[in-house]
């Protein structure tokens, strides 16, 4: 049994306070007990139009956000994607394995490609679930911690196991999903029925890991809340609050019932006050780190240098099985 973790993130727009409490917070502490590759996966950003200068800045953004949260360069490898070819080719591979139908079921396709409808849609943003099941399943991970609007490609990529296995016979680990009882959604500030997003276009739905303690502070007195009133756990009754004692939660260690006694009898202007207080204080070292990495490209850069030595030997050897049992070259 190959106790392998993998996870990625796209490196596209700024990370936000839902990509760091359903992923990469979640990262920090697995990294002690197992081996972790943590990618950043640029050839997902271009399923949707990218412009080449920003997408650079922003894979180095996002390996000074990983490293920032906690994440150790000497335990864990990170590294970018596109840099290890291993990734595209067996996503192609998958690729052939995957019917027309599974991917038409997958949510995050039907709403990326709402707007334009789906004749309009790139190939690439449709059949970019296999290749998140190639980067999955080339280190023949056993564990993927993400957020819950991961699950069905995470599903899918089971799938895609077990069919291989099944045709050309046993060759990749099944993956699990790890997902938080509370995180793995977070939620909209401003419409607690949405999750929050890059691609929301209101600034005030979400709190960006670049934000400064006043911004922050701003954003949450001004997210919504419920009409019922009181400081208590309740996702279907109160979701805007539950989103709010979620982060909460999140930030301070605090169980859901610890919240409710120490707001108990308070209202929600003194709860989000504390809340604004919680995120500054977890927030601001991190935010502060990642300026600190980004002033030192070299030192960034020869991290993910590492990082792709050590992800490309192993995606080296899984490939070199893959083609043999396909029957792909001579
Ligand atoms: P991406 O870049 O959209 O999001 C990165 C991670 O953040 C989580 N997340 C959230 N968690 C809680 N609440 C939210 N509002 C929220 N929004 C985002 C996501 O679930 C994810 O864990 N397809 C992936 C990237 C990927 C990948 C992989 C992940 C490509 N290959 C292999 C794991 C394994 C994506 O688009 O994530």
């Amino acid at each position: 049994m190959n106790d392998l973790v993998f996870s990625g993130v796209q490196p596209t727009n700024q990370l936000h306070l839902g990509n760091y409490i359903g992923a990469l917070k979640q990262w920090v502490p697995i990294q002690h007990d197992h081996r972790c590759l943590f990618c950043i996966v640029d050839l997902h950003a271009i399923t949707v139009p990218q412009e080449p200068r920003e997408l650079r800045q922003n894979i180095l953004d996002v390996a000074a956000a990983y490293l920032a949260s906690g994440i150790d360069p000497k335990r864990s490898t990170i590294f970018v994607q596109s840099e290890v070819p291993e990734h595209a080719e067996l996503g192609w591979i998958m690729g052939t394995l995957t019917k027309m139908g599974e991917l038409e079921r997958m949510t995050q396709f039907k709403d990326k490609s709402a707007k334009g409808g789906m004749g309009r849609a790139g190939a690439g943003l449709f059949t970019y679930p296999a290749l998140m099941a190639a980067d999955i399943l080339l280190y023949d991970t056993s564990a993927v911690p993400v957020g819950e609007d991961q699950m069905q490609h995470l599903e899918l990529a089971r799938v895609l196991a077990r069919r291989f296995n099944e045709r050309f016979g046993e060759t990749f680990q099944i993956p699990q999903a790890l997902i938080q009882k509370h995180g793995a959604r977070i939620m909209s500030l401003q419409d607690p029925s949405k999750k929050m997003s890059k691609s929301d276009p209101s600034d005030t739905s979400k709190i960006l890991l670049s934000d400064t303690a006043d911004i922050i502070r701003k954003k949450i007195m001004r997210a919504v809340t419920d009409t019922a009133g009181g400081v208590t756990y309740d996702a279907d009754k109160k979701p805007a609050v539950a989103n709010l004692m979620t982060i909460y939660h999140q930030v301070t260690g605090l169980t859901m019932k610890q919240i409710e006694t120490e707001f108990d009898g308070k209202g929600y202007g003194d709860f989000k006050k504390a809340l604004a207080e919680a995120v500054v204080a977890h927030l601001e070292p991190i935010t502060k780190r990642m300026q600190e990495f980004r002033s030192d490209p070299h030192e960034l850069l020869r991290i993910l240098d590492n990082g792709r030595e050590r992800a490309q030997l192993l995606a080296a050897e899984k490939m070199k099985l893959v083609r043999s049992r396909v029957g792909l070259g001579r």
